[in-house]
């Protein structure tokens, strides 16, 4: 993306914060957001999702995320959460298929595929993440696997436009590790991205779908990973934590030109 041009900057906090700790962090952030043009999300904990959106909604430029959601519409399903119960919290957007949940509970591109569509229809964005292994990236199958991530992730979902769905590229060897992708090397890889969905939407829609990096984010590499002309924003998980370092990500570009 034009460094000019605003980007989608999302935290996701994982398993931490309380509700103490995310009202005093939306309260610091919305002085801090007044500086940017570029949009943010938080992608917060269950527990956490109505305060959030209640303390988010005077600063239009700050939306609330989930992070994972059940497919069925409701039910006898101990334990999980419905679309429709995220939206009633004030979510708009819905994080599914991070490689924590593929990986340490079990989660098939079809359960995703599942999940996206009942997000989609109960009015939620989804964010999919979908991205290679290092033994996938290092015998060269990138490719294969994000093709297979998209094609299958996104079987039989039609879009208006394009705007209601968000991709994320998140290689799994750069989440947590210190070791990000490269702008290069990124930019590569959302391209493919941007073909695929070229072949399932058609130029115009896929024009439209937001692709984001996610995996070892921080304030000295956003300026490098947001130079790629498909990178439309960051998915950033431990810098999001503290609201000073994530302030440095949102805010890059002012600080550039300081
Ligand atoms: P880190 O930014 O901590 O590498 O996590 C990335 C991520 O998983 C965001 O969803």
């Amino acid at each position: 993306m034009p460094l000019d041009s605003p980007s989608l900057i999302v935290g996701n906090w994982k398993m931490y914060k309380t509700r103490e700790e995310a009202l005093d962090y939306i309260n610091e952030l919305a002085e801090k957001v007044k500086g940017t043009s570029n949009e943010v999300v938080l992608a917060v904990p269950f527990t956490i999702l109505y305060s959030a959106a209640k303390a988010a909604k005077k600063t239009p430029q700050i939306k609330i995320s989930a992070q994972n959601m059940n497919d069925a519409k409701e039910g006898a399903f101990t334990g999980e959460i419905a679309a429709k119960m995220l939206t009633d919290a004030g979510a708009r957007y819905v994080i599914l298929g991070h490689s924590e949940r593929r990986r340490y509970f079990g989660e098939t591109n079809e359960f995703i595929n599942h999940k996206v569509k009942r997000a989609l229809k109960e009015g939620l964005i989804p964010i999919l993440c979908i991205g290679e292994s290092k033994e996938e990236n290092e015998s060269g199958k990138r490719e294969e696997v994000l093709r297979a991530e998209i094609l299958e992730g996104l079987a039989d979902v039609h879009l208006k436009d394009g705007k209601e769905l968000i991709l994320a590229y998140e290689p799994i060897w750069a989440i947590g590790t210190g070791v990000h992708a490269g702008g290069k090397e990124a930019e590569e890889a959302h391209s493919f991205i941007r073909e695929v969905l070229k072949e399932k939407f058609g130029d115009e829609i896929a024009s439209h779908i937001k692709i984001l990096y996610g995996g070892s984010v921080n304030p000295g590499n956003t300026k490098e990973l947001l130079t790629g002309k498909n990178v439309n924003g960051l998915l950033v998980g431990g810098s999001s934590l503290d609201v000073n370092t994530f302030d440095h990500i949102i805010n890059f570009n002012k600080q550039v030109n300081e």
